[in-house]
């Protein structure tokens, strides 16, 4: 498909500058030969968490929220982990209980779940 080139009519059809309010990346990397990695530790069913409860809660539309996979963002020594632009807060979770409060409070709310972050020593 080719995009229209109509400055008036994109301006007013954007929905925000970055497009979604808040874009999340859940790190699912799976390392071969028994290295861990984020993978070991259910980051798959909290990325899919994640976005369920997105959705349930209406966020999951442009100028929202969006819930993405990642490779390894190369902090695995604090993994599983998340990150949440624009703010650059990095998460370690540890279950559904903590998803659902990342989603609620940051997600939705824009308040930083202190209790979750990432230390900021932690790399790979
Ligand atoms: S394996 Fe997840 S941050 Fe590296």
């Amino acid at each position: 498909m080719t995009p229209t080139r109509d400055p008036g009519a994109a301006s007013a059809a954007a929905p925000s500058a970055s497009y979604y309010e808040r874009h999340i990346f859940f790190c699912l990397n799976q390392r071969d030969g028994g290295e861990d990695s984020c993978a070991n530790h259910k980051a798959k069913e909290a990325y899919e968490r994640c976005k369920s409860q997105v959705k349930a809660a209406g966020l999951s539309a442009p100028g929202q929220v969006r819930v993405n996979q990642a490779g390894c963002l190369n902090r695995c020594a604090a993994g599983p982990v998340a990150v949440v632009y624009p703010e650059a807060v990095w998460y370690s979770y540890v279950d559904a209980h903590d998803i659902d409060e990342i989603v609620e409070s940051h997600l939705k709310n824009g308040q930083v779940v202190e209790r979750l972050r990432t230390p900021a020593h932690l790399g790979r």
